[in-house]
């Protein structure tokens, strides 16, 4: 196979050993049982179940209380009755947008828990409201606020229990059941010893620490996995807290793991799964495609809903946790949190809907940032385009067969012996050459970066680490050694700031540099893998957890958050590279709360699995609601040689992924789409050209994603909150606020497809134009989809803004004239937005965008069709400081026409359609079905062909 001509034997060997090495998945990681913190939390929860009257041994100390000079929070002593000697200290804030934060840490203890978790994760120290009074009273302290002054947060006293409540029902209450642990640092020596079947049955008598902590010191100060010892120098510290959702029958978020996006049980008498959920970054080689297992990334961030509120609970710990889910009634949720170190720092946030709760993440995390226009395109990846011919070659075959493309990716074997940035001359003789014929077109390359350094003399990016002294310690403070692609490999510290600007200049094309990343260019991006971090022969295929970082925190206590920090200085290297800046572009594969202000992120090492496909979606949808928007898995399944007919439909759900790229692992056949027979490739031609004519939707959606942290793939109950029927729909899902709904197809053989719709509008069949009716109270509707076909709906009262010329890049559509789809609701009118910029550099913040809303309405017996400037008239929502109607870009587009206006489901045949105040368009009207009308069938359509206004100007159509 040509893919492999290039391959140095000792490649090939290397990774021969280490797929092997890496073969049976489950053994490689622990479950509950197999990690000590996790069965000590396990065991707590279970005492707490049979044992009667069970009662938090933690309390609050009321004579402790000190209420802050601004009235906003308020810091009190927390003792655990069990150990009388051991202080905790609480913290309670009131954020200015109503989110509580709760901390908890122990004081004056033996050692410093970690508590950084939260700088990384938040943008900024939150807000505090002013406004909040706490009243003090007998048996808790309390504060009543919101708008309507219906939230009110209490904190009891004994036991410790803290509750948010709107409209006086419980919303989230943490340590209801009592499971709240934070154990304390102690010494080996001072270890208490609890005889076996000396186990209380009742609270806070003799043997109340084997009642609470249990009998023996289960993996307290060592534990092994597999040939892996852990020292565990600090003992103990694990915390447990129980967050129960009494009125919340559906949870969501904590990516990332392959699984439903309604968050299945794990405890109770019928779990789905037997483990918790687990967050630990983990590179899990063929990952199951339905496991509470951890994956690439993590994110502490649960959404609770039911049909009358949405919270959400913000859990910023970084170590490994196991998450607890269970339902003791259809309506009400229960969890449980064990992590192995940290503070308790908890956001609860009290929604009370979707869009509130994703404002409220946003407000603490960021949003995602607008990416590069051409980053929502078509990207093309293997492991590996082998050579710069290799790399011209495809790009040669994709214009011949007229598939549009903007990317062109190199996988690992780019580099000269894995050392990346550094050519292999061998196989890229001429990489700027190569990039330079790439971009001639407006196309882009991304060229992989992996965290491992082969320990080398001849690699400076080692060299250099090590002299800046900022590589990962051991345990005894020698460099950490272990094995990746490179070989013997050692890792930078990324919690290091002395690695920072370092990291940066690397990507800078400075002149007299010695070695090869000179040899590149702008147009190439960067692709971050294996950074949860990934190490062949390491504890669970990753670091030690006795490891230790900058500050001398062990790698247990910021695990999670390691994969963050390298896309973070890789995208500040990206934007500090060019003058003036370009937007960054940074794949991750590992994640952590935050990382969505990073750039983009795919699901890992999927199989070319029907299953794997269908669960791609779900991950997606769940990464989305948790953030990181710009998220998509790879097209075709990265292991395995997918069928045509899998392709066809992977590629289907590919284009309505916010990230869209192919890739498949170096074992597998060439699949790029010019490759397959017909039928397929022209479908692959017709799915690749259908998303480039949607970018305009897609760039608009990412728009509104990088203002108001609303998801670009927005889930059934994130759009209808209230619609119980949709809150476990997961096969579905709408693209940002446009008001297309997809249903991709994802089982063999489909010839139609079943689409639910929430509520009473019209829907209509983005191909065939065929109006389905939805209901108030929920109906499924059937649309075909056979192979060629996929389930796409607009809702009726959009306005579809579409590039329709086949280019065979983004940036060639650059003047291209858009089609409107005007698609009439039931009551006759639409609405839509369409946003535009550069694409490219930083001057959107500046105000150079177009902001555009189309509007259609009832005007007499017709509509008016009308175009104004949303910029204008809101400049608050493009994020500007000034917009100025003549702005640079705007005249780089003024010339940018609307050429066709195509309206559907108007009731009757219009006698003229104009200019308000000008000349008569040509139009064709097919009768057909009314939008406001009650019957199925194809919808009736009007086409106004060049109607000669202009996208950047303001109009209005009248059809009369
Ligand atoms: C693992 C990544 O998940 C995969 O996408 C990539 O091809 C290989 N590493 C090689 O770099």
């Amino acid at each position: 196979m040509k893919g492999l001509t290039f391959s140095s034997v000792s490649f090939l060997l290397l990774f021969t050993l280490f797929s092997q090495s890496l073969a049976v998945k489950h053994n490689d990681f622990k479950t509950c049982s197999q990690s000590g913190f996790c069965r000590r939390g396990r065991a707590l929860a279970e005492r707490a179940n049979t044992t009667p009257r069970w009662q938090s041994p933690y309390s609050l100390d009321p004579s402790s209380i000190s209420v802050s000079s601004s009235q906003a929070s308020f810091t009190a002593g927390i003792k655990s009755s069990l150990y009388p000697d051991i202080k905790f200290g609480l913290d309670v804030r009131v954020q200015e947008d109503g989110v509580v934060r709760v901390r908890m840490d122990e004081i004056d203890g033996l050692r410093k828990r970690y508590d950084e978790a939260a700088g990384w994760a938040l943008i900024a120290e939150p807000l505090v409201n002013q406004d909040i009074t706490w009243t003090v009273g007998k048996k808790d302290v309390r504060a009543t606020y919101g708008p309507k002054k219906d939230i009110e947060v209490v904190v009891e006293f004994q036991p410790l229990r803290v509750v948010l409540k709107r409209g006086g029902k419980e919303q989230v209450v943490v340590n209801g059941r009592g499971l709240l642990h934070m154990e304390h640092f102690r010494t080996k020596s001072e270890a208490k010893e609890i005889k076996e079947g000396e186990e209380a049955q009742e609270p806070m008598q003799v043997n109340s620490l084997a009642w609470f902590e249990g009998d023996s010191e289960d993996g307290y100060w060592e534990e092994s996995f597999g040939s892996h010892k852990d020292s565990k120098p600090k003992g103990p510290e694990s915390l447990s807290v129980d967050i129960e959702f009494p009125n919340h029958g559906h949870v969501y978020g904590i990516p990332q793991h392959a699984t439903s996006l309604s968050l299945p049980t794990t405890t109770g008498d019928d779990p789905f799964y037997s483990d918790p959920f687990r967050l630990y970054n983990a590179d899990v080689f063929e990952y199951l495609a339905s496991s509470p297992m951890s994956l690439y990334g993590s994110i502490p961030l649960m959404h609770a809903h039911s049909a009358d509120s949405t919270v959400g609970v913000f859990h910023v710990v970084a170590s490994e946790t196991w998450i607890d889910i269970s339902h003791p009634t259809t309506k009400s949720t229960n969890t449980h949190w064990i992590s192995e170190s940290g503070i308790l720092d908890l956001f609860l946030l009290p929604g009370p809907t979707p869009e509130a709760v994703f404002k409220q993440y946003a407000t603490l995390t960021g949003t995602a940032p607008l990416p590069a226009h051409w980053a929502l395109a078509y990207h093309q990846c293997r492991w590996n385009y082998v050579s710069s011919d290799d790399v011209r070659t495809v790009a040669k075959r994709f214009d011949e067969e007229d598939m549009p493309v903007d990317v062109f990716w190199l996988d690992i074997e780019y580099a000269e012996e894995h050392k990346y940035f550094i050519w292999d001359k061998k196989t890229f003789p001429d990489p700027i050459e190569m990039t330079n014929d790439v971009a001639a077109v407006g196309r882009k390359m991304v060229a992989i970066i992996d965290p491992h350094l082969k320990r080398t003399s001849n690699y400076p990016v080692y060299e250099q680490a090590k002299e800046l002294d900022v590589l990962v310690k051991k345990s005894d403070n020698n460099e950490y050694e272990g094995w990746c692609w490179t070989g013997s490999s050692s890792w930078v510290d990324f919690f290091n700031p002395a690695s920072w600007s370092w990291w940066a200049s690397l990507f800078k094309m400075q002149e007299g540099k010695t070695w090869s990343w000179t040899q590149s260019t702008e147009d190439i991006y960067v692709w971050n893998d294996m950074n949860e971090p990934a190490i062949f022969n390491g504890p669970e295929i990753t670091m030690p957890k006795d490891n230790v970082h900058y500050g001398g925190w062990e790698h247990r206590d910021v695990h999670n958050i390691n994969g963050m920090l390298f896309p973070n200085v890789t995208s500040q290297g990206l934007i500090a590279r060019s003058d003036p800046p370009k937007r960054p572009f940074v794949l991750t594969r590992s994640f952590y709360a935050g990382s969505q202000r990073f750039g983009a992120m795919w699901t890992g090492d999927n199989m070319g699995t029907w299953e794997h496909m269908a669960v791609g979606i779900k991950m997606v949808l769940a990464n989305s609601i948790a953030g990181m928007s710009f998220a998509g898995s790879d097209v075709g399944g990265f292991f395995g040689n997918p069928e045509s007919e899998m392709l066809v439909r992977w590629y289907q759900w590919g284009i309505f992924s916010p990230f869209f790229r192919a890739h498949a692992h170096i074992d597998t056949k060439r699949r790029e789409p010019y490759l397959l027979d017909e039928p397929y490739k022209s479908m692959l031609r017709d799915i690749l050209r259908l998303r480039y004519s949607m970018l305009p939707v897609w760039y608009t959606a990412f728009r509104e994603t990088s203002a108001t942290g609303l998801p670009v793939l927005r889930p059934q109950y994130v759009m209808f909150p209230q619609d119980t029927n949709g809150f476990a729909i997961d096969d579905q899902f709408y693209v940002g606020g446009s008001g297309l709904l997809v249903k991709p197809v994802t089982s063999p053989g489909a010839k139609d497809a079943s689409v639910y719709l929430a509520e009473n509008q019209v829907y209509y069949d983005y191909f065939s134009h065929k109006a389905y009716r939805g209901s108030s109270k929920g109906k499924s509707v059937t649309v075909p989809a056979e192979l060629h076909q996929v389930p796409v709906l607009i809702r009726g009262g959009s306005v579809i803004p579409t590039r329709e010329r086949p280019r065979r890049s983004s940036p060639l559509m650059k003047n291209d004239p858009f089609t409107l789809r005007v698609a009439l609701g039931s009551a006759s009118s639409a609405r839509g937005e369409l946003y535009l910029d550069d694409g490219v550099t930083f001057s959107h913040e500046k105000g150079d965008v177009v902001f555009r809303e189309f509007t259609a309405g009832k005007a007499g017996k017709g509509i008016r069709i009308s175009s104004t400037d949303l910029a204008a008239a809101h400049p608050g929502d493009v994020a500007l400081s000034t917009y100025d109607k003549q702005n640079d870009f705007v005249k780089s587009i003024e010339k940018v026409k609307v050429e066709k206006i195509v309206v559907l489901g108007l009731g009757v045949k219009p006698s003229s359609v104009k200019i308000e105040g000008g000349e008569q368009l040509e139009f064709e009207f097919v009768e057909g079905v009314a939008a406001d009308g009650k019957k199925e069938g194809v919808a009736s359509v009007l086409t106004i062909k060049n109607p000669g206004v202009l996208i950047t100007k303001d109009w209005e159509i009248v059809v009369a």
